[in-house]
């Protein structure tokens, strides 16, 4: 029997596990969003800490793509990358950033906007002795966002900086560290059913606190 052709228009899911009023959000977004992160990870969602993370070009060109929080630190999202990849070009012309995170086994939503600036080379340090061996030296064999010729520039590379680094061990390259999103925008949204969702959205004002409004879904 022929299989019948998947029609993308007809998935839909109805959203029912829960409700986030106005109240629940509290004052504080970032503590707000550690108790969600919180229940995503209890929940043992795969890549927890996944965000799309757009970025935009002078020009107003948008692109976004996948990276990995990794880490909140006071009010701050912090991402690590190659800082010459096409991101970090697009950052250091324009450092408007947007970051979301969809938990869809939560049926929820987090976007985040903000400025973005890179954290200081000794956090850069302390992070980057705390990854594996490997990746310490895929940050070097990798020239990210680069066009290569095939793939065996990167096996080379891989083994180039393997034995390089052999002896005095893996420094931090100069090009490959963390930025820090700095958010003035934090909206929560979650599913409710017949596409009646809640989102919360909180904008920070002038005195530095968070105004807080509810958004039609
Ligand atoms: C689940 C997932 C996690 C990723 N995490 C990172 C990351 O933390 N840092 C990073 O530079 N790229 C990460 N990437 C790769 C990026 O999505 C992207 O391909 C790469 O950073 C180059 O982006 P650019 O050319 O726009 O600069 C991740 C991709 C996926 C799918």
């Amino acid at each position: 029997m022929p299989e019948k052709a998947l029609n993308i228009a007809d998935i839909r899911q109805d959203y029912r596990l829960s409700a986030l009023d106005e109240t629940a959000t509290g004052a504080d977004p970032i503590a707000f969003f550690e108790k969600w992160f919180a229940e995503a990870s209890t929940a043992q969602i795969n890549d927890v800490n996944a965000m799309t993370l757009a970025t935009a070009e002078s020009n107003g060109m948008p692109h976004a793509r996948t990276v990995l929080l990794k880490g909140v630190d006071g009010a701050d999202f912090i991402f690590y990358t190659n800082y010459d990849s096409s991101k970090g070009r697009e950052i250091s012309e324009n450092p408007k950033v947007a970051l979301v995170f969809y938990w869809k086994e939560l049926e929820r939503q987090v976007r985040i906007e903000g400025t973005v600036e890179k954290v200081t080379a000794a956090e850069s340090d302390a992070y980057f002795i705390s990854r594996p061996e490997g990746s310490r030296i895929g940050a070097w064999a990798s020239p990210q966002s680069q066009p290569i010729t095939d793939r065996e520039i990167l096996d080379t590379n891989y083994a180039k900086y393997t034995e390089q680094f052999a002896v005095t061990g893996i420094p931090r390259p100069p090009h490959w560290g963390g930025y820090r999103v700095t958010p003035n925008l934090i909206e929560f949204w979650q599913g409710r059913s017949s596409r009646m969702h809640d989102r919360i959205l909180l904008k920070k004002n002038d005195t530095g606190t968070w105004d807080k409004s509810r958004l039609a879904p």
